[in-house]
């Protein structure tokens, strides 16, 4: 039964929250369902478990008095802010409402974000940004910028503390693109959403270049080619998913360990189709993403940066109910040597695991660090040295399995035992070498094989690659000085993986004290 409504009152309040909750109309609305959008609200209540969300901030209005900004001033300005639950753990949450003033961030708005931010990091609880605005509100002029620029510091305040995620469901220009870069991962809706810092217009302008917002800045062009996007959608129920499955692998904050879910999947299955599957010759290419789902519990592999620089691999996975973050090469893509994208790429998903207590187990396949002019002008030496310095100062739980390649400085690189791995392994198909037996007798016998005479050249060459091989192609010297902690059959791969894991659980590393590091950047 309704309570009496003596003084009115709770009609003023029922109808200001309906007025917030219009947003920008029925007819703006529409034109954002047509184009296969949802609504702000919509959106949040797709993400959050149902009826979970508190709006916080609900009648914020700007204080704006320019360009007759007086007379529109609706409440809640056009951000949705507040906090709800996703599978009953606890997030603060943003959405830019296109549909008044195109999302634009006023002052009065930013200040919402901030304190959500604030309430956040004081919580211990994620922060997920629902993007979809034409960036500063023009009518404010530089407090507008003001109000981007205390949203970035606290960006980076809580970087490491606690995770953030950005969503780009709509447009996302100008310096507004920094929010989101400076968070942990970043989707993108497919045909809806795009980012640059400059669009086309002002491109043509400058440089005379034609392009369109999609091939500038849509979600496969930074999925692909930039490396900005970590995920792309169908659509934003699709991108709305994605972000609750991520975060079913991660901690609410750098204090808390990982969620752990029950498994059904025993953790000693044997998976005898490993034991074949690196082919003979060590030209060939397998698939790493075989060896990963047939590791995981369940076979399940949420893959980061799927589309970008597809030679490493890395994503999140299960082993024995405990969430993993998974870097491999692979060999099937440039037959999964290391590059600049690769080396970016895995670097920043390793410090985002060693941040949030996410344990490391790294799959090693590699030839080497890419050759050319592109890459050593592009600046590989420093590019590779964040992948390094990445593996090194992790603290977490590292494990690495060589399933063929370990070449060179790629070997000291991936994981290996000299940068404070904790157990390495390797198949018995493993190579562990400064080079591949190839490269290594054209060097070092170079002189020996010119001097033959040339009919025997192919003959010797050959010989002495068999030796090469046989000597030092292998994991056993490397066993031998106890750089690999044990030589496992493929088959018991999982297994090995989770008994080193629980081996690990109270494990306490600690680098030395300092205000941070200089990862060469
Ligand atoms: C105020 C804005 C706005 C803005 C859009 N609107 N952007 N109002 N400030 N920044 C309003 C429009 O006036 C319009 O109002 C409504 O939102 C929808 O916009 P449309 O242009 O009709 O939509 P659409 O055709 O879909 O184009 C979307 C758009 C375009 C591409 C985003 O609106 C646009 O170019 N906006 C300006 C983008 C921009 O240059 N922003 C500043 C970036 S610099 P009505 O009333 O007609 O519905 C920046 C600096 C950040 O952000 C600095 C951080 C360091």
């Amino acid at each position: 039964m309704a309570t009496k409504d003596t003084h009115g009152r709770l009609e003023e309040l029922r109808k200001l929250n309906a007025e917030a909750e219009a947003g920008g109309g029925a007819e703006r609305r529409e034109r954002e369902h047509k184009q296969g959008k949802l609504s702000a609200r919509e959106r949040i209540d797709v993400l959050l478990d149902e009826g979970s969300f508190e709006e916080l901030d609900k009648f914020v209005r700007h204080h704006s008095h320019d360009f007759g900004m007086e007379t529109q001033r609706p409440p809640g300005d056009g951000f949705i802010t507040g906090y709800g639950r996703i599978d009953g753990r606890l997030v603060y949450v943003f959405a830019q409402d296109f549909t008044v003033f195109g999302g634009s961030l006023s002052e009065a708005n930013a200040s919402k974000i901030t304190k959500i931010m604030d309430l956040a990091m004081r919580a211990g609880a994620p922060v997920i940004g629902l993007n979809d605005s034409g960036g500063a509100r023009i009518q404010e002029g530089v407090m507008s910028l003001a109000g981007y620029a205390d949203i970035f510091l606290r960006n980076t305040l809580a970087s490491g503390v606690i995770p953030q995620i950005s969503a780009i469901m709509g447009p996302c220009a100008g310096g507004a693109v920094y929010s989101p870069a400076i968070t942990d991962f970043i989707f993108m809706t497919r045909d809806t959403s795009y980012m640059f810092v400059t669009g086309p217009d002002v491109i043509k302008t400058v440089t005379h270049e034609g392009v369109t917002k999609q091939e500038l800045g849509g979600a496969m062009t930074h999925n692909e080619k930039s490396g900005v996007a970590h995920f792309v959608s169908r659509d934003d129920a699709e991108c709305l998913a994605m972000i609750r499955e991520l975060f079913s692998y991660l901690p609410s904050n750098n204090l808390d360990d990982p969620p752990r879910v029950a498994s059904s999947d025993p953790w000693d299955r044997a998976h005898p189709a490993l034991n074949a599957l690196v082919p003979e010759d060590p030209q060939k290419p397998y698939d790493i993403k075989i060896v990963i789902h047939a590791i995981a519990d369940a076979a399940e592999f949420f893959e980061v940066h799927e589309h970008f620089a597809k030679n490493i691999v890395v994503g999140f996975a299960r082993l024995d109910g405990n969430p993993v973050g998974i870097v491999a090469n692979q060999p099937a893509f440039l037959a999964g040597v290391l590059d600049i994208s690769a080396s970016v790429k895995a670097a920043r998903f390793v410090r985002f695991c060693d941040a949030f207590n996410i344990p490391l187990i790294t799959f090693e396949d590699v030839p080497g660090f890419l050759p050319g002019t592109q890459q050593e002008f592009g600046g590989i030496i420093k590019h590779g040295a964040k992948l390094l310095f990445a593996f090194a100062e992790a603290t977490v739980p590292k494990i690495t399995v060589i399933t063929r390649k370990a070449y060179g400085g790629a070997y000291c690189v991936m994981a290996s035992k000299h940068i404070r791995t904790d157990i390495n392994y390797a198949w018995p198909t493993a190579e562990i070498a400064v080079m591949g037996p190839e490269g290594a007798v054209n060097i070092v016998y170079r002189r020996e094989i010119d001097r033959a005479p040339e009919a025997d050249r192919d003959k010797i060459r050959r010989e002495k690659i068999d030796d090469f091989r046989e000597r030092f192609a292998n994991p056993y010297v490397a066993a031998e000085r106890g750089y690999i902690d044990a030589i496992i059959e493929p088959a018991q791969t999982r297994a090995k993986l989770i008994i080193a894991l629980r081996s690990l659980e109270n494990k306490r590393d600690t680098n030395p004290r300092k205000k941070h590091g200089n990862i060469p950047l």
